[in-house]
């Protein structure tokens, strides 16, 4: 795991096209999905990311017939009988908690270790793990084993999340798909990523109503089938690459995204001072000047500006002229790239929810080490806004999200090397 690094030489503009792969959290939820309908299902678009991997060896040890070609991913559910996902399997992807709805939908009894903590802080499952009760499902923890099954389902159930939390939105909707009752999920995340999965879900013949508002409506249906699918493109892929753009004074056309799910960050890099252009499935990104420090960036769930971004754009103003705040409103630990940023001669204080980020002129490269998946794109985007040259280690964590990031940002002019 340790092995490999990025050897990242900065001070080249980025300029060209990139086209964005299908994303992360999407592709996720939609493989767990697959198993709801003992068919065949072929996922297009799917990104080559070792947490895409790792939700493929989670199906195939269920018993699904996982094929992969190219961006598209076949599985067959028809033989998808386990109900256990080992703990070694749960430790590889941290949301592999997302197979629990999908597992107790299709066999009615799961098993699995308790996620735990994870680097961005303790990440609780109580959301979760209460709505699966009010559907009736029996869960006893023990020695950080969830054993669930899956007892009588109420007719009707109305489900108020405290706070919209994606993954618990997801696994009452994976759990709720099949069935007789109707589910309606109150404070419901409103993340295109939810929309997404309910996409794929209707397309396997699901009732699903509500998605991209804070109330969702299942219908349970007896039963789904197979079908294709393409996974939306990645809104946080893309965002990083406009920092990589804004950060070397470049220019970049992303191209297959969805410019509507991404109005806060293209909000905040044009406060920031760069040309931001969306248009159809594009967006084009120019910053011929240096950026300048932006008000207060607050991380907000969806439609505010996405937490998953927000190292991305602690990097970018880290080299700005003028002062910056941060505020962390999601996760308790996700100032991780600071201390690194520091060693690059960055001018950061972070305290609680709070960063502010006093922007100097240079950064320098570094031996810079990477704690989590978006820091260390962070700390990739830094770099290739740095003088001189900049080692970062822990890669592992940037392929979770993000394809061969090396290819893509050399094609667009970086000096950046997996050693
Ligand atoms: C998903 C995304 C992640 C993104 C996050 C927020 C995936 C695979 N991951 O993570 O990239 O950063 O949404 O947009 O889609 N919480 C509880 N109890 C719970 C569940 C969550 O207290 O039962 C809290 C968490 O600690 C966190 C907040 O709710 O503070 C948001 O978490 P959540 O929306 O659940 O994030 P994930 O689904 O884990």
């Amino acid at each position: 795991m340790e092995s490999s690094r990025l050897l990242i030489e900065g001070g080249r503009r980025i300029e060209g096209e990139i086209q964005i792969h299908g994303a992360k959290n999407s592709v996720l939820p939609i493989l767990a999905a697959t198993l709801l309908c003992g068919d065949i299902s072929s996922i297009h678009n799917c990104p080559g990311l070792s947490d895409a991997f790792a939700a493929m060896r989670i199906l195939r040890s269920l018993g699904c017939e996982v094929s992969h070609e190219g961006s598209t991913v076949t599985v067959n559910s028809a033989n998808a009988e386990g109900d256990i996902v080992s703990d070694g399997l749960m430790h590889e992807m941290r949301s592999s908690i997302v197979f629990l709805g999908a597992i107790l939908g299709r066999v009615g009894r799961c098993r699995l270790s308790f996620p735990g903590g994870c680097e961005l802080g303790p990440r609780p499952i109580d959301l979760h793990l209460e709505a699966l009760r009010r559907l009736g499902v029996k869960i006893t923890e023990d020695h950080g084993i969830l054993d669930c099954t899956a007892g009588v389902r109420p007719t009707s159930a109305d489900i108020t999340l405290s706070l919209p939390s994606v993954g618990a939105t997801e696994n009452i909707m994976l759990y709720s798909a099949l069935g007789s009752g109707e589910t309606v999920i109150r404070n419901a995340a409103r993340e295109p990523e939810i929309s997404d999965l309910a996409g794929y879900l209707i397309k396997c013949g699901a009732e699903i109503s509500g998605q991209g508002t804070s109330t969702l409506v299942i219908n349970g249906v007896e039963s789904l089938h197979g079908c294709e699918y393409s996974v939306m493109p990645d809104r946080i892929e893309a965002a990083t690459y406009m920092g990589a753009a804004a950060i070397t004074n470049g220019e970049l056309m992303l191209k297959g995204v969805n410019p509507a799910d991404m109005y806060s960050c293209m909000s905040v890099f044009s406060e920031m001072g760069c040309g931001v252009y969306p248009y159809d499935d594009k967006i084009f990104i120019s910053a011929r000047k240096p950026v300048s420090a932006v008000r207060t960036v607050r991380t907000m769930p969806y439609p505010g500006f996405p937490t998953d971004c927000q190292p991305i754009v602690m990097a970018v103003l880290a080299k700005s002229s003028g002062t910056s705040v941060i505020v962390e409103n999601i996760f308790e630990n996700r100032f991780m790239a600071a201390p690194e940023l520091r060693r690059m001669g960055a001018n950061i204080k972070a305290e609680g929810k709070v960063a502010v980020v006093e922007g100097v002129k240079k950064l320098y490269g570094a031996p810079v080490r990477a704690y989590d998946l978006r820091a260390g794109a962070a700390l990739v985007v830094a770099a290739l806004g740095a003088e001189g040259q900049t080692q970062v280690s822990n890669i592992h964590y940037i392929d979770r999200g993000y394809e061969s990031i090396e290819t893509t940002l050399s094609s667009v002019g970086a000096n950046i090397k997996r050693v």
